[in-house]
């Protein structure tokens, strides 16, 4: 707790030149005092300062950055994920047995638009276990454990919005399985929100400054300020993957895609889909010059999203689903250098408290946020990887609430069980129609597992014919 005098912190707002911070300091009891004091000297105010200087850039018209010119740019080429290459799979494989590979898990988002009462993490959309993104995305890291012999260390990104209720999730549910050793929880940092047309900072409360997290791309510097780089080093991770909450698809750990990167010897490798409606709210990856990139689908103007390459496939197809393995010698170079990231900014609804202490809920957006976003560092990397996954294959997304007509509970649900419906049929397991299934996460890493399972005699008949989690038994090399 801060002990300099009144004087000290007033000082601090007028050298910053928010004195409206302190409007109701003198109403504030010793306890909202010192909690305002706080938060005051633990903002970043240089970071503030290019914060307001990008807020003022965007009001003044001249100002406003041209649009991207993307005329020359391209689709970089992309391989396969699925394309079966031994060399590809087995350098993948030896990097799991190494116990080289590690992972973050981005869980700080507010999760806005699903409106669920808790981190993201903790909503259940197993089809037939009602499991929660959690434990089916922590599930595989058991599941690889099991495989290769080694544990997976992992990194959770949580922000002050999921923080606490993660930390108590995981121990109410004992990790879901995971040694507390082996994962690092570490919050991303925030941000103030700046009023649009002044780009002074408001208080959302008489003794609270009104603060957003700082984007995915905060985990860069959380990650190094919480010791996180040299956790994953001292434990021989080299190559450190990171991937979103909401994807119970998700494919971090798959041996090809880590061999790409390996063998490629990429500094940051991403995983795509194919982009087929120009209409879809997905960033691309671009290659203009030598550079590669990713253009937020705000930024790519409809008609060259729109436009089509001479076999059909959209120019920009590209699109991102978050998942990027990194060089950890990458990573601590970007992270070394806090301008790596440049700050985004968006105009958004932000409650505030008028000159008479009234909460104001704005109706239309009134201030700017600010975001740093984990792919700006693409251009950074001397070598990009891309490796398309098949949509079916590795990208079911949760973000909106059930009814949506996509990334709903119910579209996540459906893609769980076609993939599960799949995958058991190639392995020579039938599956009764109309019946939900799901693989268990925690056992089944692929379909060596399900192959075995249909050679071990346990499933009579090889026959599904009820709901069921299909779980794995014991893993002999095949
Ligand atoms: P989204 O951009 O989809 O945001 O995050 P969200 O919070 O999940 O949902 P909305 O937009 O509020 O509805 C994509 C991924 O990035 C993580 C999220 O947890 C999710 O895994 N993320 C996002 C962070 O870790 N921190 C952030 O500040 C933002």
């Amino acid at each position: 707790m801060p002990t300099s005098s009144t004087s000290t912190v007033h000082d601090l707002v007028a050298a910053a030149g928010q004195p409206q911070l302190l409007a109701f300091w003198e109403q504030l009891d010793a306890a909202g005092r010192d909690r305002l004091e706080t938060q005051l000297r633990g903002l970043d105010w240089k970071q503030i300062a290019d914060c307001q200087r990008l807020a003022a850039s965007r009001r003044s018209a001249a100002a406003v950055a041209p649009p991207l010119d993307l005329r020359a740019a391209e689709t970089p080429p992309c391989h396969p994920l699925d394309s079966g290459e031994r060399a590809v799979i087995e350098a993948g494989r030896e990097a799991l047995a190494a116990g080289s590979v590690g992972v973050i898990l981005m869980a700080g988002g507010q999760g806005t638009r699903l409106g669920f009462d808790g981190p993201k993490g903790t909503f259940p959309v197993g089809p037939v276990s009602g499991a929660t993104l959690f434990e089916l995305l922590l599930g595989p890291l058991k599941a690889v454990e099991r495989r290769y012999g080694r544990r997976v260390p992992l990194a959770i990104l949580t922000s002050a919005a999921t923080d606490a209720a993660t930390r108590e999730f995981l121990n109410q549910h004992e990790f879901c399985g995971l040694d507390p050793e082996q994962v690092l929880l570490f919050q991303q940092g925030t941000l103030p929100a700046v009023d649009a047309p002044t780009g002074r900072l408001l208080l959302d409360a008489p003794d609270h400054v009104a603060v957003a997290p700082d984007g995915h791309g905060g985990m860069l510097a959380a990650l190094a300020g919480s010791g996180g780089l040299s956790w994953f080093a001292r434990q021989g991770v080299e190559t450190i993957v990171s991937f979103q909450v909401d994807n119970p698809l998700a494919r971090p750990l798959d041996p090809e895609f880590i061999g790409r990167h390996r063998l490629t010897d990429a500094s940051f490798s991403t995983q795509v889909i194919l982009k087929t409606d120009p209409a879809e709210r997905v960033g691309v990856v671009v290659e203009q010059e030598g550079v590669t990139r990713v253009v937020e689908y705000s930024d790519l103007p409809d008609e060259l999203a729109a436009e089509r390459l001479a076999d059909g496939r959209l120019r920009f197809h590209a699109g991102s689903i978050a998942i990027h393995a990194f060089h950890r010698a990458f990573l601590e170079r970007a992270a070394a250098d806090a301008d790596s990231l440049p700050l985004h900014l968006a105009h958004k609804k932000v409650p505030f408290l008028d000159a008479e202490g009234r909460l104001i809920e704005p109706a239309s957006p009134n201030a700017f946020k600010f975001e740093r976003f984990i792919f700006d560092l693409m251009p950074l990397a001397e070598r990009v990887t891309v490796a398309e996954v098949a949509v079916a294959e590795g990208f079911a997304p949760l973000k909106n609430p059930s009814g949506a007509a996509s990334d709903s509970p119910e579209t996540v649900h459906q893609a769980m069980v076609a993939y599960a419906r799949r995958h058991l049929t190639a392995a020579g397991i039938t599956v009764a129609d109309r019946i939900d299934v799901e693989l268990d996460a925690a056992s089944i890493l692929d379909d060596d597992d399900l192959r075995q399972l249909a050679t071990s005699g346990s499933l009579p008949g090889n026959r599904i014919d009820h709901p069921q989690v299909v779980r794995a038994g014991e893993y002999r090399s095949l």
